[in-house]
């Protein structure tokens, strides 16, 4: 039933439950530690040591590109053939404006590269972006999840609106904790709307 774990789970619960809580406490250590600061800003090599920190101990794939093809809902992500060349192209996609930026969001959210934890990975990743081109991050309190993940839905054929949504919840204090913790939450994903599908290759 759940996911193939390292800590030997089988209820999807409560590996959710095991999950959300170690990734947390882990989160707390990456923003505390200087460690991301080596991160590459705006390339999946960032963005799979951003989700390899948050999810080793509970994954094999941690930081690895997943080898099964996945949708949510109507949404087919990127095929797992196609996934390296969109990783290099989306890693080479500008970050100069805020505009730019979502842009390279919603192509990376398409890639969805990872088996799991795509959306919390993402969301950091996405911060450093902002936070490194312009000063700014997500105040993650002030997005709606309802509306954030309609917003999601819709992005792979319009991003206007994750880009208004995310726009209005800009803030400049990038140094608070609360603010970073917030993008980390699981239930950016509805509770019992799991459609995950996979298929093994
Ligand atoms: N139908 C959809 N189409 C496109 N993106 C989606 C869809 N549903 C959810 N998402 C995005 O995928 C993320 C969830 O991906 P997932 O790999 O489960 O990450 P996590 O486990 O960290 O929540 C959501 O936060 C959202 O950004
Ligand atoms: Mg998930």
């Amino acid at each position: 039933m759940a996911l193939e774990n390292k800590l030997g789970i089988n209820d999807s619960a409560e590996l959710a439950r095991a999950e959300e809580r170690i990734s947390k406490t882990k989160a707390v250590r990456l923003y505390e530690s200087k460690i991301a600061e080596d991160f590459e800003v705006g390339k999946f090599s960032g963005l799979a040591k951003i989700h390899k920190f948050l999810f080793d101990e509970i994954y094999d794939f941690a930081g690895r590109i997943r080898t099964v093809n996945i949708a949510k809902g109507n949404f087919r992500f990127a095929p797992v053939m196609y996934l390296d060349a969109a990783l290099k192209h989306i890693g080479d996609m500008p970050q100069s404006t805020f505009n730019e930026i979502i842009e390279k969001y919603v192509e990376m959210n398409a890639a969805h590269p990872f088996r799991e934890g795509n959306g919390r990975s993402m969301r950091i990743w996405l911060d450093f972006i902002l936070k490194k081109e312009l000063k700014l991050v997500i105040d993650w309190n002030k997005v709606d999840k309802e509306d954030y993940l309609l917003a999601m839905e819709r992005s792979p054929v319009k991003d206007v609106e994750i880009k208004v949504l995310l726009k209005n919840a800009l803030t400049d204090q990038i140094d608070n904790r609360e603010i970073f913790m917030k993008g980390i939450d699981a239930s950016y994903y509805y509770e019992g709307y799991n459609t995950f599908k996979a298929e093994e290759l």
